[in-house]
């Protein structure tokens, strides 16, 4: 039987009761987390979204109420009326931990089953489970908290951009299909059987008509949809801080943007971020760290052997500098103990999933060492690499070669994070912000055969470039920039192209033809007719942003119904199937 809420109101959130409220009558309300029944005494430990509050019952409680706490279960919803008093065994646990409400009334506002985990936040449970019932799991403390943080960041995010002229507009979120990389959601038009709108990748387009039409300074906290593969840091639908300016440079964006993460990490953090952040071209952060999202919390840097060894009798190294590739080295400080022989085969595994042929190493153990190709070089070559890399006794040094740059790179960048996680180099509780400028324009697909966008289509070419843009297209460098955070691209974005004939030129490399691209993008293309200002923007995503300020190692513990791997939804089961009408009525037909 469960009460109605009669007369009764709440006064207080359980820890919202201080010493200042003892023998006051209070009301509280909330979730059962748990009951210890001890004959002639009984607790009940009340959870709310602030924390928990102990209820007793005693033998002064009123026998109906007391009989009626021995029915109360986990998870059920109560209500109870009573007099804040003083406990007597103190939990310093807990901050109400010296407080207990002596109950007079008690209402059973709904009952529960037995849940299927507890709601607790060292909880055992399942992912898949806790995402089956996530309003359960939502329940747990760390979720909560993590859903209030996430709250105060967009709460702060607008309070900032509307303090600096940004107005939020809505864009639509059924557009028109325009690949920015990944591929899209499609949704079918009933109106138009056959046709399609899509679901945006993220709302540039609508961002920069936005500054033809004149906003200035525009900003939104959109969802974004992308059909693609899903990481520990990527969602098919995710939320972007989504921000677009007028008459501005790098500079401008850079800088507002700094003073942004500034202020919000001491607001809701307390913490100091130091600016202006470090920059480094995309060229830099790929030579010295192997990756454009580098984590610069520790060291390991990366280091060119392709000089020292490019005429050496060791045929790997030879010949992958050679073919225009390279030979690059890891220095692991100390770690000849760590990093025995089966730990660089192991090592060796993980190279070659980045596409590397093989890791050669050098042990340099104090008495002797073990080396994979000292053998095939002379003394003074190998006495080079030590000297490059400062290398001393007990070190182990760790090389790739291949006739491909960025398979190097790549391999080595990945095996640099990897040490830096085994080896327990990467300090807890650091926030190193950096950005990345001046990223190649283009990436050349292989299996497209074409040059693609490596930010997207719109962005600019750095002005310095043009004149390579159909000599040495791969050469010219754009004008995007992203933010990176502890290992992870927290956000990113570029000037844009503001002329029709770049624009039209940077089609043209994609290999869109006039046609195509009138197709695609035709509205664009208009309205750069009619007077687009110079124009640029960024966009945070804002499910790794929180993912990283509250230290968890996955988005999905920062949104609040994520989907697993297979991009379904757990709780409500879909996708799902549709019935056939409605299908008939969309004019599709499925294949079985
Ligand atoms: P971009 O594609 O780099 O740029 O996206 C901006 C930021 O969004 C985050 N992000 C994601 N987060 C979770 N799941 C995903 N699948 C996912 N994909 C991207 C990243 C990324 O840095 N319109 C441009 C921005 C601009 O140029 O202004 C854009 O969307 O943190």
């Amino acid at each position: 039987m469960v009460d109605k809420m009669l007369n009764l109101k709440r006064t207080h959130y359980c820890t919202e009761v201080n010493e200042k409220d003892i023998d006051k009558k209070i009301v509280v309300c909330g979730f059962v987390q748990k009951v210890r029944n001890m004959g002639n005494l009984l607790f009940i430990d009340l959870r709310d979204r602030t924390g928990i509050l102990q209820l007793a019952f005693n033998a002064q409680t009123p026998k109906e109420t007391f009989a009626k706490a021995e029915s109360v279960r986990s998870e059920f919803v109560i209500m109870a009326s009573g007099t804040l008093s003083r406990r007597t065994s103190i939990n310093k646990e807990l901050p109400t931990g010296e407080l207990e409400l002596l109950v007079s009334e008690l209402l059973i506002l709904a009952e529960s089953e037995t849940p299927p985990f507890e709601v607790k936040d060292d909880t055992t449970a399942r992912e898949e489970l806790r995402l089956k019932y996530r309003f359960l799991d939502l329940r747990r403390p760390e979720l909560q908290k993590a859903l209030l943080f996430r709250h105060q960041v967009t709460a702060y995010a607008h309070e900032f951009f509307n303090k600096h002229g940004f107005i939020e507009v809505e864009t639509p979120d059924l557009i028109r299909s325009t690949p920015e990389g990944a591929r899209d959601y499609l949704v079918p038009s009933r109106m138009f059987p056959g046709s399609f709108f899509a679901l945006p990748q993220s709302p540039q387009l609508y961002k920069q008509l936005l500054m033809v039409a004149g906003i200035d300074r525009y900003m939104q906290i959109a969802k974004c949809f992308r059909d693609e593969d899903l990481r520990a840091d990527r969602q098919p639908e995710f939320t972007q801080i989504d921000l677009e300016m007028s008459f501005v440079d790098e500079e401008d964006i850079m800088s507002i943007n700094e003073q942004f993460i500034a202020e919000l990490f001491r607001k809701t953090l307390n913490k100091e971020v130091k600016t202006p952040f470090l920059r480094l071209t995309y060229k830099e952060a790929m030579e010295r760290f192997g990756s454009d999202k580098p984590d610069l919390r520790f060291g390991l840097e990366l280091q060119d052997l392709s000089d020292i060894v490019k005429e050496s009798n060791f045929s790997i190294f030879k010949e992958a500098v050679k073919n225009g590739g390279s030979v690059r080295a890891i220095n692991v400080k100390g770690a000849t103990d760590l990093l025995t022989r089966k730990e660089i085969d192991k090592l060796t595994d993980i190279v070659k999933t980045y596409k590397a042929g093989g890791l050669t190493y050098t042990r340099l153990l104090p008495d002797s060492k073990t080396s994979s190709y000292e053998k095939f070089l002379t003394e003074q070559e190998a006495e080079l690499i030590k000297n490059t890399l400062n290398a001393q006794d007990g070190d182990v040094i760790l090389i790739v070669a291949d006739k491909k740059d960025d398979i190097v790179l790549n391999s080595l960048g990945n095996l640099r994070v990897h040490l830096g996680n085994k080896l327990g180099l990467i300090p807890k509780d650091q926030f190193n912000f950096l950005w990345v400028t001046e990223f190649p324009l283009l990436e050349f697909d292989e299996e497209e055969n074409r040059f693609v966008a490596k930010h997207h289509p719109f962005t600019s070419p750095n002005f310095e470039d043009l004149d390579l843009m159909h000599k040495d297209p791969a050469k010219v460098r754009a004008r995007a920039y992203d933010m990176v955070l502890n290992g992870c691209e927290v956000g990113g974005g570029s000037i844009r192209i503001n002329n029709l004939e770049l624009q039209q030129e940077m089609f043209d490399l994609l290999g869109l033809s006039k046609e195509e691209a009138n197709e695609k993008f035709g509205f664009l293309l208009e309205a750069f007719k009619f007077g687009a200002p110079p124009h640029g923007g960024m966009a945070y995503g804002l499910d790794r942003l929180i993912m990283l300020m509250l230290q968890k190692d996955t988005i999905r513990d920062v949104i609040a119904f994520p989907k697993v791997q297979n991009s379904r939804d757990l709780m409500t089961e879909c996708p799902s199937s549709v019935s056939q009408s409605s299908l008939a009525e969309l004019g599709i037909d499925i294949k079985k």
